[in-house]
């Protein structure tokens, strides 16, 4: 017997506007100021920017109104808006995969991220007391190593945070959600223009951080250093390029579709996509003028990976005239962004229960939230006592072989599942849904320029574009 959907409306959004503050606080996270710094520094700099733009405008773009699209004509959680959706465009019931696996990978994504936001509840109070007070590069990792090596600390911040973020939800949508998001997203703003007026006062690197970022070079995306110091070609960058693009715009997961479920139906997609898609880019630039200015002038290694805001950037605060207020600034903006993406990592999850299993909200909030949790101690332990397990290694030579459970999740959820969740939504709405109904879901006539700038970005680019950098990605081509 075919699923029945539920016969539920949810609430909507009080206006357009608190869906665009809403989906920009999903999209602005880690993923803006923890990993494009990283990852920009790592793949040296402007050509790697230019990279992400263009997949942020070629293949974000389009694939952030498809899902917000699909979202708001299905009105449910994504698992059920597409059994909806499947049976209005009379397709097969394998696209509900679309929802089952973006289920899955929010409580995947959610169980590693709460951890990592942990690390920066765990900066603000160490930050605060002047602990990073002049200290040296060796004594910064061992305070980060130390913090890590200690299953118990990391326990208790991931703890804080998952209650923080199921204290949210289980309020409902306005007084938890659309409270929330209205305090902490122009919160959020206001301290990051802080940290890049500090960054800029404070040292006279400003303009060395502008062409960093701005000035592309593309030898140095292209071309790493091998072991033996040769110098070799290097595609890895350009996938870093899209699977970040895809993981900072929140996209192929679920996020933005049980977001956009609950979008006014006369609210204007296209408006609605461009003003988050340009507020999560400006974050990801505005975090790399506070940051990069700050590295280079203490010569610090911009390439140093994930450390670079956990150990590198402290090194800096704890020598730096007013580096105690603005370092415990700068962790209490991780927070902050990295609050208001875990909302849309956990909502998915929470209106499949109440729809379908006829939860109230505040328990599906507590069992989802309590499995998640779980999953959060193996990677927890990840960092520690199960650094060297690899579950997989009987994979041999394939990638996910030598990871831990951390690194697996991470780079099952980055690289297969999300990239591939984009794909199913583009290809799903792009040749299986009548045009007629995409259109006048958009509020587009199917004539006009946008429209049709969108279906073709959605039938010939994404699939072109993210499946090729899929099968790169897993090795397959
Ligand atoms: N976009 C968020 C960040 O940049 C993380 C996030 C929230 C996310 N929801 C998502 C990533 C859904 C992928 C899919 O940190």
């Amino acid at each position: 017997m075919a699923h029945t959907v539920p016969d539920i409306k949810h609430k909507n959004w009080s206006s357009q506007w608190l869906f665009i503050m809403a989906a920009t606080g999903s999209a602005v996270g880690l993923g803006n100021i923890w990993k494009f710094p990283y990852i920009t520094g790592e793949n040296g700099g402007g050509a790697f920017v230019l990279l992400y733009l263009a997949c942020i405008l070629l293949l974000g773009v389009p694939v952030m109104m498809t899902e917000i699209m699909l979202g708001r004509k299905g009105g449910l959680s994504p698992i059920n808006s597409m059994r909806k959706l499947v049976g209005i465009a009379k397709a097969s019931p394998l696209w509900t995969t679309i929802g089952w696996s973006g289920l899955l990978a929010g409580v995947m994504i959610l169980s590693f991220y709460s951890v990592i936001a942990g690390w920066a509840l765990a900066y603000i109070p160490m930050m605060a007391t002047g602990t990073f007070t002049g200290i040296d590069a060796e004594g910064s990792s061992e305070l980060f190593g130390a913090l890590i090596a200690d299953p118990w600390r990391l326990i208790l911040w991931h703890s804080i945070f998952m209650l923080m973020t199921m204290l949210v939800i289980a309020r409902g949508m306005e007084k938890g959600l659309e409270r929330a998001i209205s305090i902490l997203l122009p919160g959020l703003f206001l301290l990051l223009l802080a940290l890049v007026g500090y960054a800029y006062v404070a040292t006279d690197q400003f303009g060395r951080a502008l062409s960093f970022l701005f000035n592309p070079d593309f030898d140095a995306l292209l071309y790493t250093q091998n072991a033996d110091g040769q110098t070799i070609f290097n595609l890895e960058g350009i996938l870093s390029a899209l699977g970040l693009a895809f993981f900072s715009l929140s996209l192929g997961m679920g996020s933005i579709m049980v977001y956009g479920a609950y979008l006014p139906k006369e609210s204007s997609i296209g408006e609605a996509t461009i003003s988050i898609v340009i507020a999560d880019t400006l974050v990801a630039i505005l975090a790399g003028l506070a940051i990069f200015p700050i590295v280079f002038s203490y010569g610090l290694d911009i390439g140093a990976g994930p450390g670079l805001v956990f150990v590198t950037l402290p090194i800096a605060f704890g020598n730096m005239g007013g580096g105690v207020i603005f370092g415990t600034l700068f962790f209490v903006l991780l927070v902050f962004a990295a609050w208001t993406s875990a909302f849309s990592l956990l909502e998915p999850v929470v209106a499949w229960l109440v729809e379908s299993k006829r939860f109230s909200r505040p328990n599906a909030v507590w069992l989802s939230g309590g499995i998640i949790w779980l999953v959060g101690l193996l990677n927890v332990l990840s960092f520690n006592v199960l650094e060297s397990f690899h579950p997989l290694s009987f994979l041999g030579e394939f990638k996910l072989a030598q990871q831990n459970i951390f690194g697996i999740l991470d780079y099952m959820t980055s690289n297969v599942m999300l990239p591939l969740g984009g794909l199913a939504m583009a290809l799903f709405a792009a040749w299986v849904l009548p045009s007629a109904i995409v259109s006048k879901e958009f509020n587009l006539p199917e004539g006009c320029v946008t429209y049709r700038t969108w279906s073709f970005l959605i039938h010939y680019v994404t699939p072109i574009g993210v499946g090729l950098i899929f099968l790169k990605s897993v090795g397959l081509i």
